[in-house]
């Protein structure tokens, strides 16, 4: 999470508690303190959070490395359109837009939105391989994607599921990291713990569902 949000304020954080000559009460509350102010912030004073219901509403945690390596293995030979849902940092949109596939990361934390966005200008990606949109995944129709890469919580999980049976294609392919679908057959699966992702096969599910 070098590059994240967190990572940032953390590190903020973390020096203006160090300069507290090192008393772990001061050290643990101001931390306690710092990182409860964020996580207020991002999920109540954010333009678009605040709308999402309280239930749906997920914060910022980057995928590992592993975990989205395990991911990308899912995705192998897949082609076609990709989003991510709640892209975060980018870091799977810049992942599946290298191994091909045309992204779309749905981000609805401007702060988190402006880094990708800046990041793909940096390091000149093109639009057509990695877009970032200012949208809550939840009012956006998804029909058009053949690929969808997920990692929320296990919350929203049943809810999101129903959302991509009713809208995605019979093709679609859906990942899900570390949390998975609840009641959903998975067609592979890779690696373990926090950095396991399950990969689905729309139709497979439909028909198993049925
Ligand atoms: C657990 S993070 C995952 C970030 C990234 N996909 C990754 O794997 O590193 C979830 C992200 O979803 C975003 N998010 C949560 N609810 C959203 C919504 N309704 N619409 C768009 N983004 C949302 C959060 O701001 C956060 O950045």
């Amino acid at each position: 999470m070098e590059d994240s949000t967190e990572f940032i304020l953390q590190n903020q954080g973390s020096r203006m508690v160090y300069g507290s000559k090192d008393n772990p009460i001061v050290t643990a509350s101001t931390g306690a303190l710092l990182a409860g102010l964020y996580g207020m912030w991002t999920m109540f004073a954010l333009p678009g959070f605040s709308k999402v219901p309280r239930r749906l509403k997920v914060p910022f945690l980057p995928s590992s490395k592993v975990q989205t390596i395990n991911a990308m293995k899912l995705l192998e030979g897949r082609r076609g359109q990709l989003a991510d849902v709640g892209s975060g940092d980018g870091r799977l949109v810049f992942a599946a837009s290298s191994a091909g596939l045309q992204c779309t990361g749905f981000e609805i934390n401007p702060m988190l939105l402006a880094y990708a966005r800046g990041k793909a200008r940096w390091t000149r990606v093109p639009s057509s391989q990695a877009n970032f949109v200012n949208k809550d995944f939840w009012k956006t129709d998804l029909s058009n994607y053949n690929n969808v890469t997920v990692f929320l919580a296990p919350g929203v999980m049943e809810v999101l599921g129903d959302k991509l049976l009713r809208e995605l294609p019979d093709d679609a392919c859906v990942v899900a990291c570390r949390f998975p679908f609840p009641h959903w057959p998975h067609q592979a699966t890779q690696g373990k713990g926090l950095d396991q992702a399950w990969a689905y096969d729309i139709s497979a599910v439909r028909s198993a569902l049925d």
